[in-house]
């Protein structure tokens, strides 16, 4: 299977460096890999994409798709842009109060709607016990569709942004964890996805765990480090 790279740029850039990245990423030659951008929204109409391996995403979306909802994004003005997937439930957006079940809205928006959402979950601790993240992905999926592919990124709270990072093989534990807990819920697939402070000097360590790809933070800001680490896992 491809590996999916994304890159969540969180609320950082600015028309200068997305226009540099965008032009970077249309000349680069992508082999094996899926990549997903994720801009903050005012900036998904700099993201003129002409490689069918690279996808726009973004950061959040609506979680009722009315027009009485001031401050929200639906699933239509994304489609306008071209976007196709949705990270949802990022730790720091549950960290805004987002609990499961606005989460779980937003997953029924993005299927409901031809997006795809990558669905964030993670331990706050390092000596917290995994439950929770099961508990996440129970209630995120609640009412979806077996047919469906769930994309899990698995991001510990304590990894991201600080430059502390699992074992492989405790991200091998989870993600194993994840994948057949998901397939307990009847789901025939999953995509598993590592997220937090990957870099481009620690990723080769990282992308031999048993995942399916990576969500980058940090690093997709440095175009020539994270396109080291797509050709890193691009040209195995
Ligand atoms: P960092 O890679 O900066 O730790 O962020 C990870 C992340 O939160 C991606 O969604």
């Amino acid at each position: 299977m491809r590996k999916l790279i994304v890159a969540n740029y969180k609320m950082n850039g600015n028309k200068k460096l997305f226009a540099d990245i965008v032009k970077k990423i249309n000349k680069y030659k992508v082999k094996d890999t899926k990549i997903v951008l994720c801009p903050p929204f005012v900036y998904l109409d700099e993201f003129k994409i002409k490689s069918n391996s690279v996808f726009l995403g973004c950061q959040d979306i609506t979680n009722i798709d009315n027009s009485k909802s001031t401050g929200q994004i639906s699933p239509n003005m994304l489609h306008e842009f071209s976007v196709k997937y949705v990270i949802v439930g990022h730790s720091e957006r549950r960290s805004l109060g987002e609990n499961d079940e606005l989460i779980n809205e937003k997953v029924h928006v993005c299927i409901n709607n031809d997006l795809m959402p990558i669905i964030c979950v993670g331990e706050k601790k390092k000596s917290d016990k995994l439950d929770a993240v099961l508990t996440q992905i129970q209630s995120a999926l609640k009412g979806i569709e077996k047919s469906y592919v769930p994309i899990i990124a698995y991001e510990p709270v304590w990894a991201i942004g600080t430059g502390k990072l699992p074992t492989v093989s405790r991200i091998n534990k989870v993600a194993d964890m994840i994948r057949s807990y998901i397939s307990d819920l009847g789901y025939k697939n999953s995509v598993v996805l590592y997220g937090g402070s990957v870099s481009a000097q620690n990723y080769d360590e990282i992308i031999n765990a048993n995942i399916d790809g990576l969500l980058l933070g940090g690093v997709s800001l440095k175009f020539d480090e994270f396109i080291e680490i797509v050709k890193g896992i691009d040209h195995v």
